[in-house]
């Protein structure tokens, strides 16, 4: 609820709302943004083998590639910085956190990592194996590589409605229920656990209801297997939640955030995003059993139980930033300008995900550029084009990223509380201009890649020897 007209702000009868047309904090500190020519992007893109991640971040303007650590901490996340507590053991500023994340999630056992895939990978080290099954809505990419890594099968099981770009279902993060019964019923003694992803990354950044996830439980006790939460958006998932699910409008986000952490046996969580800071994870369990060889993997690999592969202070700024996250008053700004970057993506004749993701604008690269063969690779293409057009580095999630996905989308994600809405018209002014020359585009083919997570170091090159993006200089 609108704390200042009372008026849910995602519906369009609150558009008169004044406080959802300004961003709910002010700068004070300023970091420039790159203003490159035309020229130097096109050498700066063919420098980087056609593939965005290879770009300098000084040649990048409005950098959306990932809303991952790329959050701007709050003063008083700044503050904590300097009374971090280093100690290797025992750490003030490990209890800090300790007592945060179980005042919020219930869950007892708290190991921090250096970042969400640190935690997948514990995950994959201490429960997984060849033959043992994870059952997910849809797993993200590092945490499929990491389970295939450990030898098991990693099945996703989302609900028909996520691939259907244009469909209205305000849940499409959601599982499928009938299809996980029947993974459950087939193989239930080698589901070592089901995943549920809040919200839903890999598609579109669509929340999950609490009703399916209840359900999902629900089956998870009747076949007798754990369940995990993937949640490094537990407080965007949250907000749609309250915004959008029937019976929730009255609930606190915290309290819905904290009922979805308690249906779960554990959860891993890459603070980089809802925990709002630049680097830091968690894994977390209420089970004694997992904590015993959680704490094994995890001095192993990260260092001792009271820093995980952290800083003390990095500790107490994550005790901060996850209880920022679920101010309503940032999740409402955080929801509304994701929503607003979508909307005018739309007017510029792009077609983008509906209803908009929860950190992310997802364009459907294969309809505005018909003419690009799948196997051409349409969403880095676009990505590129943008990045070409004005800088604006975004990502193609498509079959460079998921060879066996039969999806063609740019991402934009938008760092949290980084940029304004002056910078999202920007942004959407490039996207049109790019459309109005899509049909100059051309496609891309593969020079080398690696076997796995092939999108982030693979050298592509335009695939018909020109520049894919230069027939129309603007
Ligand atoms: N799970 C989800 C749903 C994610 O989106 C990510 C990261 C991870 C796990 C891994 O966490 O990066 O801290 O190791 N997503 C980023 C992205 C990279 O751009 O979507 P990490």
């Amino acid at each position: 609820m609108c704390t200042a007209c009372s008026r849910n702000p995602i519906e369009p009868s609150s558009s008169d709302c004044l406080y959802d047309t300004i961003e709910p904090f002010r700068i004070r500190s300023l970091e420039p943004i790159p203003l490159l020519s035309r020229e130097e992007r096109q050498k700066a893109l063919e420098r980087a083998g056609y593939n965005l991640f290879g770009l300098q971040a000084d040649e990048v303007t409005i950098d959306l590639l990932t809303d991952s650590g790329t959050g701007a901490m709050s003063s008083a996340q700044w503050s904590a910085l300097l009374s971090g507590d280093e100690s290797y053991a025992g750490s003030t500023s490990f209890r800090h956190l300790e007592k945060v994340v179980r005042r919020l999630t219930g869950h007892q056992h708290v190991f921090p990592v250096h970042q969400g895939r640190a935690a997948e990978r514990i995950l994959a080290e201490t429960l997984l194996g060849p033959g043992k099954v994870v059952l997910n809505n849809t797993h993200f990419d590092t945490t499929r590589a990491n389970f295939t890594n450990a030898g098991a099968l990693a099945i996703d099981l989302p609900i028909p409605e996520a691939v259907q770009h244009e469909h209205p279902f305000p849940f499409k993060g959601n599982m499928d229920l009938n299809r996980l019964q029947q993974a459950l019923e087939h193989n239930a003694s080698s589901v070592a656990f089901v995943m549920m992803t809040l919200t839903n990354n890999a598609t579109g950044g669509h929340p999950v209801s609490l009703a399916n996830l209840e359900a999902v439980r629900d089956l998870c006790i009747v076949y007798n297997v754990p369940l995990m939460l993937d949640a490094a958006r537990f407080a965007e998932n949250a907000w749609f939640v309250q915004q959008r699910e029937p019976g929730f409008s009255d609930w606190p986000v915290k309290d819905i955030a904290q009922c979805a952490f308690m249906m779960a046996d554990g959860f891993t969580l890459s603070a980089k995003k809802d925990g709002l800071v630049h680097i830091g994870g968690l894994l977390c369990t209420k089970r004694q059993d997992w904590a015993e060889r959680f704490r094994e993997a995890l001095i192993l690999g990260e260092g001792f139980t009271t820093y995980g592969g952290l800083a003390g202070r990095d500790l107490d700024a994550m005790a901060i930033g996850l209880q920022e996250a679920l101010d309503p008053l940032y999740l409402r700004y955080r929801i509304g300008s994701v929503a607003y970057l979508a909307q005018q993506i739309e007017a510029q004749g792009l077609p983008v995900l509906q209803p908009p993701g929860g950190h992310a604008v997802y364009i459907d690269a294969r309809k505005c550029l018909p003419h690009i063969s799948p196997n051409e690779f349409p969403a880095d293409v676009l990505a590129n084009a943008l990045y070409v057009e004005g800088g604006v580095r975004g990502v193609g999630i498509g079959t460079l990223m998921f060879p066996q996905a039969n999806q063609h989308l740019t991402r934009l994600a938008i760092p949290r509380r980084v940029y304004t809405r002056a910078h999202m018209d920007y942004v959407a002014l490039v996207a049109g201009r790019v459309m109005a020359k899509a049909d100059s585009l051309t496609g891309l083919k593969i020079i080398k890649a690696p076997k796995t997570l092939r999108h982030f170091s693979a050298t592509l090159a335009p695939v018909d020897g020109k520049e894919e993006t230069r027939s129309h200089s603007g």
